[in-house]
């Protein structure tokens, strides 16, 4: 299915599995999103380019290697992707961060912006946008739309689960862009819901309902 990359280590399937876990309380489910948001990160990255240098070691010079290319930019879907951004940010620290915030509309389910503040520079950056979940994909779809009606021109997709449903939509609407995913689910239910999913991601990490 398209650009869909479902990312196998096992340290990030054996933490999904307690994050879908119903018994799974907020404090325990924020720190294993965190934990997979780091992992997944070191996944996603693994490819970015570096360019040769040379360092001087306590013993010789060696040649090494230092990150080339886009500096990268952190887009977290409000609420629930903020919190995979500290995670990801372990890895790269230096990494600027935008917000853009949607709600699914209860009704229509369509997704209603209400926030977006992003760097000034976001044109020019390698962009991740981040949220738990791909249901619909109506939320990730117009993040991305909200992205490059900006100038984004390079971004990726990262969420720990998404359905079929949202993948296609993605891929459909957004065919440039990756979809990172720490599993690929059976569909939706018909509360649009991911099934098995984890339930209300937003929810789980803040203790709200
Ligand atoms: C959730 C989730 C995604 C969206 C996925 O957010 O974090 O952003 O739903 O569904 P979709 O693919 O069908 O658009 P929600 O709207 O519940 O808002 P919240 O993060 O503020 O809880
Ligand atoms: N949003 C969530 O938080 N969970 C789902 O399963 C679908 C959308």
């Amino acid at each position: 299915m398209g650009n869909v990359h479902v990312l196998e280590h096992p340290l990030i399937q054996h933490k999904l599995t307690f994050i879908r876990n119903a018994e799974t309380g907020t404090k325990e489910f924020r720190e294993l999103v965190d934990e997979v948001s780091t992992l997944m990160a070191f996944e996603i990255t693994r490819k970015l380019p570096v360019r040769e240098v040379n360092v001087q070691t306590p013993v010789r010079e060696a040649k090494s290697y230092v990150l080339a290319g886009k500096k990268l930019g952190l887009i977290p879907i409000l609420r629930a992707g903020l919190g995979m951004v500290d995670g990801v940010l372990k890895l790269i620290p230096a990494a600027k961060v935008g917000h853009v915030g949607f709600y699914r509309d209860p009704e229509t389910l369509e997704p209603i912006e209400y926030y977006v503040k992003l760097p000034s520079d976001v044109h020019e950056r390698e962009l991740i946008v981040i949220d738990p979940m791909l249901a619909t994909g109506g939320s990730a779809a117009a993040a991305i739309d909200a992205l490059k009606k900006r100038g984004a021109k390079n971004i990726k997709l990262m969420c720990l689960v998404g359905a079929p449903e949202g993948v296609e939509k993605i891929t459909q609407e957004h065919p440039d862009v990756d979809i990172y995913l720490a599993a690929l689910d059976e569909g939706l239910n018909e509360k649009s819901y991911i099934v098995p999913g984890m339930g209300d991601a937003g929810d789980r990490l803040f203790g709200t309902k």
